[in-house]
C-alpha cells in the first residue's frame, strides 16, 4: 500500500472536510472497497444506504445506474461518479420507450426491472429488483396483481434463472452481462476435475446451466457471506475478479481458485478519479425531476417488501 497512502489520505481528509461518503460496490478493487469505502455491499445494500446517508454528498465507486439510484433515493443529496465511462452492458440493453412498448403488448402483466437499468427505464416500471430479490419480488408483484405471468427485463439469464425457483411464468429481454455470461457449464466441470472438493459459487447472471452446476448462487454479498460462514477450503467465485480479492483479504484460511472475468465499466473507477471527483466535485448525477419520482416509486415498491 506505501505507494498509494498519500492518495488514500487526501481522499480521507477531503471526504471530512466536505462532508461526503463513498459507497462502495463489492466489485472496487481492494484499494477503493478497503481503504476509502464507508459503505460496501451489493447493489440492494448500497440503495438502503443511500436512502438513510446523512451526508452531504454521496461518491459512488460503482456503476453509473448505481450513481442514479442514488440520486432517485436521495434526491437532496450531490451525488457523484468518479467516471462517466462507468456503464453496464444490461443497462445499456434495454430504453424507456422499449418498456413501453413491451407494455402496450402486455398491458395485463407487471414489469419488474432488474435495478441494471437507467432511471428512464426504472420510470416506466412497476417494481424493480436486484440479484438479492429477483425471486421474492417476482412472486409478491404476481400475487398483488393476481397474475401467473410477470414480465422481467433486461437480463435474460436472471430472468430464466428466477423462472427456475417459482411457477410464475416469466417473459424476459434479451440483455446479458458481458461479465457473466462468459461463465459456462464446461468452466464448471473443469474447475472440479482440476480442484477436487472445490465449491463452486456464481452470481444468477450468469448462464442458467452455470447455475444448475455450481453448488451456490446469490448476489455479489450473498456470496461473501456464503463464504464467511462456511468457511470452504478451497472456493471459486465466478463472478467479477475483485470479489475475490475482497472475500480473500476478510478470509485468510480460504483458498481462492481465481478464474474471473473483469468488468471495464466497474475497472474505470479509481483512487485517481475519485480524488479529481471530490476535489473538482465532478461528474455530478442529475435526473428530471418527473422522471425521478416514477423511478422512485418502483425502487420504493421494492424497499417496501420485507427484508
Ligand atoms: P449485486 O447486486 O449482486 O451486487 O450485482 C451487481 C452487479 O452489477 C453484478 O454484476
Ligand atoms: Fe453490468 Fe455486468 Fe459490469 Fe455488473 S458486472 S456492472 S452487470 S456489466
Amino acid at each position: 500500500w506505501p505507494a498509494i497512502a498519500p492518495l488514500v489520505a487526501e481522499i480521507n481528509r477531503l471526504k471530512e472536510e466536505k462532508n461526503a461518503v463513498i459507497l462502495a460496490h463489492n466489485y472496487m478493487t481492494p484499494d477503493i472497497f478497503r481503504l476509502v469505502g464507508d459503505f460496501r455491499g451489493d447493489s440492494l445494500q448500497l440503495a438502503r444506504e443511500a436512502a438513510a446517508v446523512e451526508a452531504d454528498i454521496i461518491v459512488q465507486a460503482g456503476v453509473h445506474f448505481m450513481a442514479e439510484t442514488s440520486k432517485i433515493l436521495a434526491p437532496e443529496k450531490t451525488v457523484l461518479i468518479p467516471s462517466l465511462e462507468a456503464g453496464c452492458s444490461l443497462a445499456a440493453s434495454i430504453t424507456g420507450p422499449d418498456v413501453r412498448l413491451i407494455k402496450e403488448r402486455y398491458p395485463n402483466y407487471p414489469v419488474v426491472t432488474y435495478v441494471n437499468t437507467t432511471a428512464d427505464v426504472k420510470a416506466e416500471c412497476h417494481i424493480t429488483c436486484t440479484s438479492s430479490n429477483a425471486a421474492q419480488v417476482v412472486e409478491a408483484i404476481a400475487r398483488e396483481w393476481d397474475t401467473d405471468t410477470v414480465i422481467l427485463v433486461p437480463d435474460q439469464y436472471l430472468a430464466k434463472n428466477v423462472a427456475a425457483q417459482t411457477d410464475i411464468r416469466i417473459i424476459t429481454w434479451p440483455g446479458a452481462c458481458e461479465v457473466h455470461e462468459l461463465f459456462s457449464a464446461d468452466d464448471v466441470s473443469q474447475l472440479r476435475e482440476a480442484h477436487p472438493g472445490v465449491v463452486i459459487l456464481a452470481h444468477p447472471e450468469c448462464p442458467p446451466d452455470v447455475l444448475q452446476a455450481a453448488d451456490f448462487a446469490g448476489s455479489t454479498s450473498a456470496l461473501a457471506s456464503y463464504v464467511q460462514d462456511n468457511s470452504p477450503n478451497k472456493v471459486v467465485l465466478l463472478t467479477e475478479c475483485s470479489m475475490s480479492d475482497n472475500v480473500a483479504a476478510e478470509n485468510p484460511g480460504v483458498n481462492f481458485v481465481r478464474p474471473c472475468n473483469l468488468c471495464p465499466h466497474m475497472k474505470r473507477i479509481t483512487l485517481e478519479n475519485i480524488l479529481d471527483c471530490l476535489i473538482e466535485m465532478k461528474h455530478e448525477v442529475v435526473i428530471d425531476e418527473k422522471m425521478r419520482v416514477k423511478a422512485k416509486a418502483a425502487i420504493d415498491a421494492m424497499l417496501a417488501l420485507p427484508k
